[in-house]
């Protein structure tokens, strides 16, 4: 069973992505629980303030340690963390190989950034992992912890019906997917390769190698350089 609590000052907007699909039936299925927690709901003044100005000026406010602290503490007491996880554009970018890592962990929590993020003290004393989706700016954290825990939760074994189809996932050995047909295989003369319809899995499989090789050689070669 694993368990994720989300730290967000949206919480409406982290609801709806895990109520679909495998998301929701890894839920159902007591896979994985998922938390999701409003950090204004621990703010101790009076207008249930979560940001300031940033000291040293500067355009954009910064998220104030307070109520993120209050409720990290209070889940800690409850149980421990295997990562404390921050959603930031300045960090390293999310990959396959990170989700294959982190759907084998127990407990996570999961920070959402906004704003021009949260005071460095907390990243210093609190944070275990700093996470981008991309080389580019959301509104906030919440959209890109939906995706990092979209790409987790599907590796859990048992969350997939087809329990190897993750293994044949793009990224997942490094190269972009095959080509994939269904029937018919003629659609007004658009032919699905012949090859396909061989029934011969050598050379089936051989096809879907190179296949992977030549598109991810054309429209990714930083994949097949890197290593
Ligand atoms: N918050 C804002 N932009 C982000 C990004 N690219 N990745 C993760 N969190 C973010």
């Amino acid at each position: 069973m694993m368990r994720i609590d989300f730290l967000t000052i949206l919480p409406d907007l982290l609801e709806s992505p895990f109520n679909f699909s495998m998301l929701k039936r890894a839920q159902k299925k007591g896979i994985v629980e998922i938390h999701i927690h409003d950090i204004r709901d621990y703010s101790t003044d009076k207008q249930r303030s979560v940001d300031d100005y940033a000291f040293g000026g500067g355009a954009g406010m910064v998220m104030i340690i307070q109520p993120i602290e209050s409720l990290i503490l209070k889940l800690k007491q409850e149980r421990e963390y295997d990562e404390i996880i921050y959603m930031s554009p300045d960090a390293t970018v999310w990959n396959q190989q990170e989700a294959n890592r982190l759907s084998m962990v127990e407990n996570i929590i999961i920070l959402c950034g906004h704003y021009k993020g949260v005071d460095q003290r907390l990243r210093d004393h609190y944070i275990t992992k700093e996470i981008s989706i991309g080389d580019y700016v959301l509104t906030g954290g919440e959209l890109a912890a939906a995706i990092v825990i979209d790409s987790v939760v599907r590796l859990i074994p048992g969350v997939l019906s087809d329990e190897t189809s993750a293994l044949t996932d793009s990224h997942q050995d490094g190269l972009l997917s095959p080509p994939v047909y269904t029937r018919p295989s003629d659609y007004k003369g658009w032919k699905v390769p012949e090859v396909l319809l061989s029934g011969n899995n050598k050379l089936i499989n051989e096809w879907r190698e190179n296949k992977s090789l030549e598109i991810t050689k054309k429209i990714r070669p930083d994949l097949i350089d890197e290593d």
